[in-house]
């Protein structure tokens, strides 16, 4: 078994109807999904999810855009996986992600940079633990 990392695709990508083809991505690198769903946070979801970045000049426009329309968390497994996710997704900038990389072909801007993922295994547990129940994981079941 691997290691596991929270992934959302944002509302910028799934405006676009780009969550299909990010997606596809993530399973041809070969992450198992574990649990997904698709939702409408609310302002105050969203200011929990990213309370860690509170006090920050963007916190605002970011809890607001994350408000703003669906979005799609998911539970993602592999090796390495929170390392593995971060090399897929590229630079939070996607002015300085990387070529083949997904901020670098969906996302628009820092702000709206088409998905998110966990920067620590302690952190993702965390995030997991905020959209899903133990009993939405595959693993569990
Ligand atoms: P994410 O991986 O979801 O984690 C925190 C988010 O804050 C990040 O992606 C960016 O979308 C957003 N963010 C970081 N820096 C800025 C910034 N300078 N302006 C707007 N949003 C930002």
């Amino acid at each position: 078994m691997g290691t596991r990392t929270l992934a959302i695709i944002k509302p910028d990508a799934m405006g676009a109807n780009h969550h299909g083809k990010i997606l596809a991505r993530i399973v041809d690198a070969g992450f198992q999904v574990q649990a997904a769903r698709i939702i409408k946070m609310s302002k105050s979801q969203a200011e929990g999810f990213y309370e860690i970045h509170r006090g920050q000049p963007f916190f605002e426009e970011l809890t607001a855009f994350m408000s703003s329309a669906p979005c799609m968390p998911m539970v993602l497994e592999k090796e390495n996986a929170v390392e593995q996710f971060r090399q897929l997704i590229g630079a939070t900038d996607p002015a300085d992600a990387a070529a083949g990389t997904i901020r670098r072909d969906f996302a628009s801007s820092v702000g709206e940079n088409a998905v998110h993922g966990s920067d620590s295994d302690e952190n993702a547990e965390k995030e997991v633990a905020f959209f899903f129940a133990v009993g939405d994981i595959l693993a569990n079941l």
